[in-house]
């Protein structure tokens, strides 16, 4: 399995257009803590490659990775489709500039399907220009990413926090309520397990048998700790009130991470106010003590 991390950041990116918090602030002083809004790369087989989340950076990520630009043809894309773990604009955004696309799959649970079509009016809007195939995340069973290739995906719910936009949704306009998923990512021919979570509001027991089973988890970085949206004054609500299980305190992950034997254990999805935006942080060392890394953009993961 070949999994290329596109970029790491939550919604706004880092810098963010309309910050001058110090983490936005040292990234426009050191271009090197830039980062793009978070997303991963799957290889599903030769040449074919899906996106998890499709972000207002996906054009720009798809031209620095060397795998996912077009070619040898003229319209030839290696980028066969979408996956998506949920339904929020930092992960959906991107699909309007695939517009270009010849047609591609999106994976998504039916939540998530439904808000896209019915509140964004994505189906509509792509349909005159490309050709949308919708397919659905199963959370009960792994389902081929294509026909040729070794690679299983499923869905395991880990939020039922709905959009903003989609905040109102009558019961009748969803079939169930998994609003996010951390995605299960199988490869049947060498038996390795990768799991991606950039939202996290609760660890069920069910993500940590999938966690204990995994070669690689990456999951929620988005705040250090609880408090973190309030101190920094970006919001009147905690971590966890925003849906974000945080990483230190009692409720943190870190505990839980660390105690997992995967090769790869990382944090994604960093908000801008997290001190983890500054490599010289101390956090960083203190995750590092536990087995524990920040993914950077760009890094490539075999398992
Ligand atoms: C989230 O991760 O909680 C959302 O992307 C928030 C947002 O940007 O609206
Ligand atoms: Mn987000
Ligand atoms: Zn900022």
């Amino acid at each position: 399995m070949l999994l290329q991390v596109l970029g790491t950041a939550a919604g706004g990116g880092i810098p963010q257009w309309n910050c001058a918090c110090p983490g936005c602030l040292g990234a426009r002083a050191h271009p090197g803590r830039r980062r793009r809004h978070a997303s991963i790369a799957i290889r599903a087989a030769q040449a074919r490659w899906f996106v998890v989340n499709a972000t207002p950076d996906i054009a720009d990520q798809i031209e620095d990775s060397a795998a996912l630009r077009p070619g040898p043809g003229p319209r030839e894309t290696p980028l066969a489709g979408v996956v998506l773990t949920d339904a929020e604009l930092d992960h959906t955004l991107g699909m309007a500039r695939l517009r270009e696309a010849q047609g591609f799959d999106v994976f998504a649970a039916p939540a998530v399907r439904d808000a896209l079509i019915t509140r964004l009016r994505l189906g509509e809007v792509l349909g005159p220009y490309t050709g949308v195939a919708w397919r659905e995340l199963p959370r009960t069973r792994s389902v081929p990413l294509t026909e040729n290739g070794s690679i299983e995906i499923s869905g395991i719910k880990v939020s039922g926090k709905r959009p903003r936009y989609a905040a109102d949704a009558e019961p009748h306009e969803v079939s169930d309520d998994t609003w996010v998923v951390a995605l299960r990512i199988s490869d049947r021919e060498t038996g390795t397990a990768a799991l991606y979570a950039p939202a996290m509001a609760a660890w069920p027991e069910e993500f940590d048998a999938a966690a204990r089973e995994a070669d690689c988890v990456i999951v929620d970085g988005t705040f250090w700790d609880d408090e973190e949206p309030r101190r920094t004054g970006i919001s009147r609500r905690t971590a966890t009130g925003m849906g974000h299980l945080p990483i230190e305190g009692p409720a943190g992950t870190a505990d839980r991470l660390a105690k997992l034997g995967a090769r790869h254990r990382l944090y994604t999805h960093l908000n801008n106010t997290n001190p983890l935006v500054d490599p010289d942080a101390p956090q960083h060392r203190a995750l590092a003590e536990r087995g524990i890394e920040v993914a950077d953009d760009g890094m490539v993961i075999e398992l």
